[in-house]
């Protein structure tokens, strides 16, 4: 597959603007390891969320210098951090939007979830910028034929910007990266997993306990190349391809201490990886690890089936089914809460993102 178009030029350069909220997601299996332009060494999976979004707006007007003139705003303030961010990500995909060129662009951004939650935005904020540069093509080309295509070509284009990004453009369970035995999975842009969801997955709550808001110390660009030398990597990822198998089967059949077996192996298996890369690192924090047994202890105590993941970071995602919503919450407010240092999210499942209407 190519996306390169040289047609993608405008004759008249317009100015306008789009608008795309897209939300974050978070991964059941992990996507961690890369080769080559953003492709995974395995396939992953993820509930896409609805709270945690990210707004984004962009404006575009004929470029009055030879290089695109890129201002990006978030929350209103400018922040040349990401602008920086943007322009070497515009280049990366100039032979796709050859239109780049011609624009200047500025860019308003902007999270629903708090300022300071700690939580991954490059999946939100990614694949927000790529619906809104394909809404772009679609306005003033017309080359879609299909909502399909449309949203294919966004996710392949967020994968480009961050990975996990390609599979915040669908709602749901989304997959990505190409599975044995799956004939719609590949590993340039991800895909709704639609076949025999059963009806406990469509509305399974995660909330988010913010237990360090701080920046990370290792960013996950850095996390997925030491991957590379990891000397656990192959296992690692057959890890991963049988957990796959295993988690899909279970998505079926709605088997919650599978699913709670398999989703938590995958937490700690990441950690694993970053404890055992070369030079390591650490990014849970004491408070993580206290939680992690709280829950164990609670879910062994009450049979509530309620499950923990993590992120690249010390943040605990607490995934459980809808009906056990009042039992879950009033144990984190009465439990959990005096090891959150931060928010508390309240997120669930969600229908993907969505375009603003300006
Ligand atoms: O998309 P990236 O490069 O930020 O990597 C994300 C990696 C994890 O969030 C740890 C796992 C995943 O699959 O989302």
């Amino acid at each position: 597959m190519n996306y390169n178009n040289p047609e993608l030029k405008f004759t008249d350069v317009p100015s306008g603007k789009v608008g795309w909220c897209s939300p974050s997601n978070i991964a059941l299996i992990k996507y961690w390891g890369k080769s080559g332009i953003q492709i995974p060494s395995n396939a992953s999976v993820s509930f896409t969320l609805s709270k945690s979004q990210t707004e984004t707006i962009v404006k575009f007007s004929p470029s009055q210098g030879e290089q695109c003139n890129i201002n990006f705003y978030f929350d209103g303030i400018p922040n040349t951090k990401f602008a920086e961010k943007i322009s070497v990500y515009f280049k990366k995909i100039i032979e796709i939007f050859p239109f780049i060129k011609q624009l200047d662009f500025s860019i308003y951004s902007k999270n629903t979830f708090p300022h300071s939650a700690g939580i991954a935005s490059s999946a939100s904020g990614m694949s927000a910028l790529a619906l809104a540069l394909c809404d772009i093509e679609n306005q003033y080309f017309g080359s879609f034929n299909t909502k399909e295509e449309f949203f294919q070509k966004a996710s392949y284009i967020a994968r480009l910007g961050s990975g996990s990004a390609c599979r915040s453009v669908y709602g749901g369970l989304v997959s990505w990266g190409k599975i044995e035995g799956y004939e719609n999975t590949c590993d340039l842009f991800g895909s709704q997993v639609s076949n025999d969801i059963n009806p406990v997955f469509k509305d399974y709550h995660d909330s988010i306990l913010i237990v360090d808001s701080g920046e990370k110390k290792v960013s996950s660009t850095i996390g997925h190349n030491l991957m590379k030398s990891n000397p656990f990597s192959n296992s690692r990822f057959q890890q991963a391809r049988d957990n796959m198998t295993a988690l899909l089967d279970v998505l079926k059949t709605g088997d919650l201490d599978e699913f709670n077996r398999i989703v938590e192996l995958e937490a700690l298996t990441l950690h694993a990886m970053m404890m055992t890369s070369s030079p390591y690192y650490l990014l849970m924090k004491p408070n993580t690890v206290a939680l992690i047994e709280m829950i164990w202890n609670f879910r062994n105590n009450t049979k509530v089936p309620v499950c923990f993941t993590l992120d690249a970071g010390p943040n605990i995602h607490l995934l459980y089914p809808h009906k056990y919503k009042n039992e879950v919450q009033a144990f984190i407010n009465k439990t959990l809460a005096e090891f959150i240092n931060g928010d508390i999210i309240h997120d669930y499942v969600g229908i993907g993102p969505e375009k603003l209407e300006l």
